[in-house]
C-alpha cells in the first residue's frame, strides 16, 4: 500500500493513520501537562522502547513490577496514539510518564507553557535508517520500505513516519535554555548503561544507591529486554507485526549500518547529512 493510503499528514508530517487518527491526534492536541511529567521524546527507532523500561524503573526506584506486568505502551504511553485516548492520563498519580515522536514544533500549548521534564534521545542517524528499514518491512501499517536505496530517498527527504530526522534533532537542539531537557544518547547509553541510569535518576531529582541502579541496568539491557514480553511487542498481534519478518527489538547495537551500506550508499548519505548539519554546533556523539 502507498503513503497516501496508510499515512495522513499532521503539521507538515507523516504520521500512520491507523496508530494515529485524528481524534487521537486531537486528543494530545488538548493534553494538559503538569510539572513534574516526564517526557521521552525521540525521532523513531532511536531508543524509545529502551527508555521506556529505563524511566519507569527509576521512578519506581528499582521495583520492576512496572516493567514485568505493564507493556510498555501503557507504562509510558505514546500522547500521539489512539491508546492514550482509552487509559484516563488526567487520573494518573505523578510523576506520569510519556513519550512522543512529535518535533519540537509539533507540540502542545500545554507543552510550552508547563515545561514538564524532557529525556531527548537521538541515535546515529545511520543507524536510525536501517533499524527503521527493517521496522517498515515487518509493521503492516507502515507503507514497505521497498529497496534501500529507495528508502534512503525517503529518509533523507523526510518523506517517511515523524518526517525527517535532520528536522527533529534541529527542532529539539535548539529548544528554548528554559525548557528542561536532558539529551543523551543511544550510543552513550551502549557505552555506559548504568552511568546513563545515574545521569538520568539525577536528572529527575532522584538519589538511588549503586544497588538499585545496577539492579535497573541489569533489567534493561538489550538481551533481557528481548525476553520481556511486556516490552519487547510480542504482544501486538502478528497481523500489525510480523516478528518472523523482522523482531522489534532486532540487534541493539551501534554501528550496524555498516553491515548494510554500499559504499555507493554511505557517501549519499554523508553528502546530505552534512549539507543539512553544515550550521550546526551541537556535539554529536557519532561525529
Ligand atoms: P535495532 O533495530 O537497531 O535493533 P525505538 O524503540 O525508538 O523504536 O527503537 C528501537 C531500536 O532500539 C531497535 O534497534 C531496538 O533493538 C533498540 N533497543 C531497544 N531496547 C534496547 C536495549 N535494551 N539495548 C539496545 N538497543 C535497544
Amino acid at each position: 500500500m502507498t503513503e497516501a493510503e496508510l499515512y495522513s499528514v499532521y503539521k507538515g508530517v507523516y504520521v500512520p493513520t491507523f496508530v494515529h487518527p485524528p481524534e487521537s491526534l486531537k486528543y494530545y492536541e488538548e493534553f494538559t501537562f503538569r510539572p513534574d511529567d516526564i517526557l521521552i521524546i525521540t525521532y523513531p527507532k532511536s531508543g524509545t522502547t529502551w527508555m521506556q523500561e529505563v524511566i519507569p524503573l527509576i521512578v519506581s526506584d528499582g521495583d520492576l513490577t512496572p516493567v514485568l506486568t505493564v507493556p510498555n505502551w501503557d507504562r509510558a504511553p505514546w500522547l500521539e496514539e489512539q491508546r492514550a485516548i482509552q487509559l484516563n492520563l488526567e487520573q494518573r498519580p505523578s510523576p506520569r510518564v510519556f513519550s512522543t515522536h512529535f518535533h519540537h514544533s509539533m507540540m502542545n500549548e500545554s507543552y510550552f507553557k508547563i515545561k514538564p521534564r524532557v529525556l531527548y534521545v537521538m541515535r546515529n542517524p545511520k543507524d536510525v535508517f536501517t533499524s527503521s528499514y527493517y521496522y517498515y518491512g515487518m509493521a503492516s501499517y507502515m507503507v514497505n520500505p521497498g529497496t534501500q536505496d529507495e528508502f534512503m530517498e525517503k529518509f533523507l527527504d523526510g518523506k517517511i513516519m515523524f518526517g525527517s530526522w535532520f528536522d527533529h534533532v534541529k527542532g529539539w537542539i535548539n529548544a528554548d535554555k528554559q525548557e528542561s531537557i536532558l539529551y543523551i544518547f543511544y550510543e552513550e547509553m551502549i557505552a555506559d548503561l548504568k552511568g546513563s541510569v545515574e545521569k538520568i535518576a539525577k536528572f529527575l531529582g532522584k538519589s538511588l544507591n549503586p544497588d538499585v541502579i545496577e539492579k535497573i541496568a541489569e533489567q534493561c539491557v538489550f538481551k533481557n529486554m528481548k525476553q520481556n514480553k511486556m516490552s519487547n511487542f510480542s504482544l501486538v498481534p502478528e497481523e500489525y507485526m510480523d516478528h518472523k519478518k523482522s523482531e522489534f527489538l532486532r540487534k541493539g547495537i551501534v554501528g550496524d549500518w555498516r553491515n548494510h551500506f554500499t559504499e555507493a550508499q554511505e557517501q549519499r548519505f554523508n553528502a546530505v547529512y552534512k549539507d543539512k548539519m553544515k550550521d550546526v554546533k551541537f556535539k554529536f556523539m557519532w561525529d
